[in-house]
């Protein structure tokens, strides 16, 4: 379901020459270009957050391709925001829950956390972080910032400017985990059934933000749920419920249909929000792809876990976690890495590698997986409430 935004030939055949002039210079500064980023999420995006939070046991062979050591992130190397903010050229986001070594966040902060949900965490959750306490920590963060910058301006080295809450990029990866947890429980009806309740949580969430002067939203969409070595051997024994792929059908068609949902939320957000810039980004779209065309992109493996216990297909067993060694069954075996990270797509059965991370940031940085609303304030527009335009000029 790869979108089709609306050209820029087909943006002038619809509207009249009077409105180019207007339009072209709101083309032009949709440029990728922001002086900080302040995300939030789960694991496909935390960068020490849950380690930092919950002292979550992250060891090797994680961050082995890259950071050399563990990293606080769920992969051998970088992840997709880690790309993102290379692409920036902003250096990697610190987790605000990292106390240790007086971490910089001039340029952005990071609140998400692995295992963080949209809706209230459990209590058996492996983070208690879900996306309001991440929205409020983001304010608390705010308002001491604020503080502290009018008090001494020594803070400024390692604290952001005022003008960048406003002019900063506000990024969002989130919802996977309560898909992903609601089929434990729910028949494959009643989840699709649950989604607007998830949905309206995170609206909630990014309407807080907006109060709080957030204006640039950059939007990830959950990828193929049912794709992940995890899903397919809890929910995939029985053929008839895998597709033509080898994914599980029924956790992919209600990521599919978050997606529509979310989409819709979207485009939908500036009615209440009318100064914000809204991005929506088609991570399932890309992925599917992916997993889809493997060969073509390099990679030898698309469903297999490269970290994991068990051999193909998917070299994974949900007792023994990346980089674990545990006796089964009177024998001590070990979930060790694959010795070849970049022919797979998966890491460790829940979170892909550093390669797919970075193929899926490439696609992201072509613009052709986003679809962006703007608010048009001009009279001319009256009748237009947003526009989805092509955001052709991202580098
Ligand atoms: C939103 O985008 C428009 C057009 O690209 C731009 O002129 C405006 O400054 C942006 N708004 C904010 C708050 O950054
Ligand atoms: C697999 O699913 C099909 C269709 O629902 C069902 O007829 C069959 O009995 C199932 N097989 C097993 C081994 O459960
Ligand atoms: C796989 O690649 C082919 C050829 O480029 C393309 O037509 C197709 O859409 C791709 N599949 C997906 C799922 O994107
Ligand atoms: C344990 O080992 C026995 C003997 O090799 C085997 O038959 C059995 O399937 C194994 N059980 C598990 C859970 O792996
Ligand atoms: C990695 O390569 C080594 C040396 O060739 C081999 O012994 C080992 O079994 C390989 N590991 C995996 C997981 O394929
Ligand atoms: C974007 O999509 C168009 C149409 O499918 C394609 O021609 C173009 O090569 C793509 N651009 C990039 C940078 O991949």
């Amino acid at each position: 379901m790869a979108l089709k935004p609306i050209t820029l030939q087909k943006l002038f055949a619809i509207l009249s020459l009077s409105v180019i002039f207007t339009l072209v210079p709101s083309i032009s500064s949709l440029d990728f270009n922001y002086p900080a980023v302040f995300n939030f999420g789960d694991s496909n995006s935390d960068t020490g957050g849950v380690v930092a939070g919950v002292a979550f046991p992250l060891g090797p062979p994680n961050g082995e391709t890259y950071f050399l050591k563990p990293s606080g992130r769920f992969c051998n190397g970088r992840l997709i925001i880690d790309f993102l903010m290379n692409a920036l050229d902003l250096p990697f986001l610190n987790p605000y829950l990292d106390s240790v070594g007086a971490p910089s966040f001039q340029k952005g902060c990071n609140f998400a956390t692995g295992g963080s949900t949209i809706l209230p965490a459990s209590a058996a959750a492996v983070s208690p972080f879900s996306f309001g306490i991440q929205v409020a920590q983001f304010a608390r963060f705010k308002a001491r910032v604020l503080e502290l910058i009018t008090k001494d301006r020594k803070h400024e080295k390692f604290l952001p400017l005022e003008a960048y809450f406003e002019q900063g990029l506000y990024v969002f990866d989130i919802g996977q985990n309560d898909v992903d947890g609601a089929f434990y429980s729910k028949s494959e009806d009643q989840v699709l059934a649950f989604l607007p309740t998830i949905l309206s949580e995170f609206e909630t969430g990014i309407k807080r933000l907006y109060s709080e002067g957030a204006r640039n939203f950059w939007i990830h969409n959950t990828g193929p749920l049912g794709c992940l070595p995890r899903i397919i051997a809890t929910f995939g024994k029985n053929e008839s419920k895998l597709d033509q792929l080898g994914c599980v059908d029924s956790h992919n068609r209600a990521a599919r249909l978050f997606n529509t949902q979310l989409h819709d939320l979207c485009s939908k957000f500036l009615d209440h929000c009318p100064d914000a810039n809204v991005t929506y980004v088609d991570i399932f779209s890309i992925k599917w792809n992916l997993i889809s065309n493997f060969s073509t992109y390099g990679f030898k493996k698309p469903l297999a876990s490269c970290c994991g216990y068990g051999g193909p297909p998917l070299n994974f067993d949900n007792r023994i976690a990346c980089g674990v060694t545990k006796v089964l069954n009177g024998t001590t075996v070990t979930a060790d890495p694959c010795n070849n990270t970049a022919e797979y797509i998966n890491w460790d059965g829940n979170h892909y590698t550093e390669a797919a991370n970075q193929f899926v940031t490439k696609q992201i940085l072509t613009g052709n997986y986003s679809d962006t609303f703007l608010a048009i304030k001009k009279p001319l527009f009256t009748k237009f409430k947003s526009l989805s335009i092509y955001p052709n000029v991202i580098r």
